[in-house]
């Protein structure tokens, strides 16, 4: 296939989720959230913040959401954070700073995710929970009053530091944050564009509360870019094209989420950034994508954290290389939507391309014959949409066992890869 026009991605579910949780945190007045995605994820915790009290208009496409905050409150039922790991665990930071209890559930997948991670260090801070023994969720969280904590992830993660500065926020206590790489830095961030004392000492990240006791978090208005890791399907879609060029408009491309970019151009990818702005203090640009001949290459451990979620179409497009690429240190794959790093080899291996994980590495030898097979989704979007994207090689064959999960993150996926591709006749297909 070709590729052609120009494509927006949706807007960024992790900046998304950070919009409305601190809107609906705001000491009072409307802020006003604008590209807002409106993928399920974020549907979730709209749905969470409404219950504790937070009036959210509608989220829809093309529509401004307004958010109203007004002190929020003990919800009258569970929260149901569906398939969201960021619902839950940052709604877990939020929760900790306030004197009521509520029960936190999701769907069958965020039910065997590790909570622990974000429940220790908020054990710590002084929140209680009542829960399993592996603190999975279902989980009842009774905040209150808490200490200050100074704190080292065991991993790398956005989601553990995001909750910690939530509650700091939220219990008005100082919170110091250490993590072996950098991970997204969106939370911090908006705190920052908020001017809601958040700095960096010495390499660590610290939340320190004003001093002034009422001070509050403001309404605020922000447009939300397009998600780098939606986009990275497209970039996908384009690098494995036999021809054309595709604008990918609007994208985050903050540093903290850019990795498969960096990998991309050391695999001989051509991808340009043109069109670099700030939009509430993020970086935004358009990407221009042409198709490239990609070689094999070795993502590094300190990597994994800027391009986590890239990993799937990292390794489809990595099936495609010549000779063979590895992923250090991708063990947190496992506890993602799915068992990402087992499904990623075995879907590959179905395909018919060697793939294999070797302890927490992923081994994926290029190869150029179509992949042809069928491919267990286990209804995770990332899946999903890498999979699709192999899809558009020639002579392939690629059945996935469902595409509704895609509703996650890119709920017009399917209708944008169709979009992008130009038919024989030089005409798009409809
Ligand atoms: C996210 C952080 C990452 C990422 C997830 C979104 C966030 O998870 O995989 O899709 O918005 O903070 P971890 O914090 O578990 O790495």
């Amino acid at each position: 296939m070709k590729v052609r026009g120009t494509v927006r991605p949706p807007g960024d579910k992790s900046i998304s989720h950070r919009a409305l949780m601190l809107a609906a945190l705001a000491g009072g007045g409307t802020s006003r959230l604008e590209g807002l995605l409106t993928g399920a994820d974020v549907k979730s915790t709209a749905r969470v913040l409404r219950q504790l009290g937070a009036e959210i208009s509608t989220v829809r496409d093309g529509s401004t959401v307004t958010v109203h905050a007004s002190r929020i409150s003990h919800p009258a039922s569970r929260l149901h954070c569906g398939n969201s790991g960021t619902t839950a665990r940052l709604m877990l930071g939020i929760l900790a700073g306030q004197s009521f209890e509520a029960t936190l559930t999701g769907d069958a997948s965020l039910r065997r995710r590790p909570m622990r991670r974000v429940t220790e260090p908020l054990r710590a801070m002084g929140a209680e929970f009542t829960a399993g023994r592996s603190d999975a969720l279902p989980l009842t969280i009774r905040g209150g009053r808490l200490h200050s904590l100074t704190y080292t992830t065991p991993v790398a993660s956005a989601q553990i530091k995001s909750a910690l500065l939530l509650a700091g926020l939220t219990g008005r206590v100082a919170v110091t944050i250490r993590e072996p790489y950098r991970s997204r830095d969106h939370t911090e961030r908006l705190l920052a564009h908020l001017g809601l004392g958040l700095h960096e000492r010495d390499g660590a990240i610290v939340y320190e509360p004003a001093p002034d006791a009422r001070a509050v978090v403001p309404a605020f208005q922000l447009a939300v870019p397009g998600d780098a890791s939606a986009a990275a399907f497209l970039v996908g879609a384009a690098t494995l094209a036999q021809g054309g060029e595709l604008v990918i408009e609007n994208v985050g491309v903050n540093p903290t989420r850019t990795g498969f970019l960096v990998v991309l151009a050391r695999m001989g990818a051509r991808v340009e950034r043109v069109n670099l702005r700030d939009a509430g203090g993020e970086p935004v640009a358009d990407l221009v994508a042409r198709p490239g001949s990609l070689r094999g290459t070795e993502v590094a451990a300190a990597e994994v954290p800027t391009l986590v979620d890239e990993v799937p179409i990292l390794a489809v497009l990595a099936s495609r290389a010549e000779g063979e690429t590895v992923f250090r240190e991708v063990g947190e794959l496992r506890v993602k939507e799915s068992n990402r790093l087992e499904l990623i080899a075995a879907n590959l291996r179905a395909l018919g391309v060697e793939a294999e994980a070797r302890g927490n590495d992923l081994h994926v030898c290029g190869t150029t014959r179509p992949p042809r097979g069928r491919v267990d989704t286990a209804r995770d979007h990332r899946l999903a949409m890498a999979f699709a994207v192999l899809g558009t090689v020639p002579g392939a064959d690629v059945r996935l066992s469902e595409r509704a999960s895609v509703a996650i993150s890119y709920p017009r996926f399917f209708t944008d890869l169709r979009a992008i591709r130009e038919t024989g006749k030089g005409k798009r297909e409809r």
